[in-house]
């Protein structure tokens, strides 16, 4: 099953472009009154995005008070590991930019398993949101940043996981990465990851051309079946991008 949703396609002339782009992108979403959230990603396709956080002028574009920070997966590692993904996001611009500590969200963990880690990270989610269900007139997210693995997996969602087809479950453990580093994560799952205002794929580098050209022909890839409530973006550079849209 690939998500029938209409997706909008940006391409950016290169890495720098793609940054200024999302970051863009992440302000225009946290603009509005009242507290926002916004879910990371890991990966190396934000890691321009992250450091531009940190800098003017984004920097002082981000109503940090009001902005709280969550993220999509993450390995089951310390933070303190360079694998971890909050780790990175906290290295790179959350700990320097002025994140107020309350407002970063990690997935816990130093809980005993994957699973407990799924459970805790669950249920603060649905403390945060307010609710047990999600409604879509009514996101969990205003901005959800996503990446594509050169097999087609997305946060901790790789092809031919029973997590791919989860209904109920907000967080899920996988116990087998599909792919290097091969450690245990915790993930959201799609209908979580859905509730979102705007979902955001960031996408760099010639490595990803192929796999780009299978999820955009609809082939049956994680990364075909994420979908959003609210928009859908595939935000790309020149090289990543497929010959017919470069
Ligand atoms: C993770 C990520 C994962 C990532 C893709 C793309 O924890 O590994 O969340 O889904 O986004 O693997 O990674 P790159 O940006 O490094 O290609």
């Amino acid at each position: 099953m690939s998500s029938k949703q209409q997706r909008e396609i940006v391409v950016a002339a290169d890495t720098a472009a793609l940054a200024a782009a999302a970051a863009q992108r992440l302000i225009n979403r946290v603009a509005r009154d009242g507290r926002s959230a916004v879910c990371l990603t890991g990966g190396s396709s934000p890691e321009g995005l992250y450091r531009s956080l940190a800098e003017e002028p984004w920097r002082g574009k981000v109503p940090w008070d009001r902005v709280h920070w969550f993220v999509g997966d993450d390995r089951f590692v310390p933070e303190s590991d360079p694998l971890s993904n909050m780790g990175m996001a906290r290295r790179l611009f959350l700990a320097t930019a002025g994140a107020p500590r309350g407002n970063i969200h990690p997935i816990p963990t130093d809980a005993n398993y994957p699973e407990g880690a799924a459970n805790i990270y669950e249920d603060e989610l649905k403390n945060f949101y307010g609710a047990e269900r999600l409604d879509p007139a009514r996101p969990l997210f205003d901005l959800v940043l996503m990446g594509l693995g050169p097999d087609g997996h997305t946060a901790s969602l790789f092809p031919g996981s029973r997590a791919l087809d989860e209904k109920n479950r907000w967080v899920v453990a996988v116990t087998k990465a599909g792919m290097e580093p091969f450690v245990p994560r915790v993930t959201l799952t799609f209908p979580a990851l859905a509730s979102t205002r705007e979902m955001l794929f960031l996408v760099d580098g010639a490595g990803k051309r192929d796999i780009l050209q299978r999820v955009f022909a609809g082939e049956d890839l994680p990364g075909s079946r994420a979908h959003s409530d609210g928009e859908l973006v595939w935000l790309l550079d020149r090289a990543a991008a497929p010959e017919v849209l470069s």
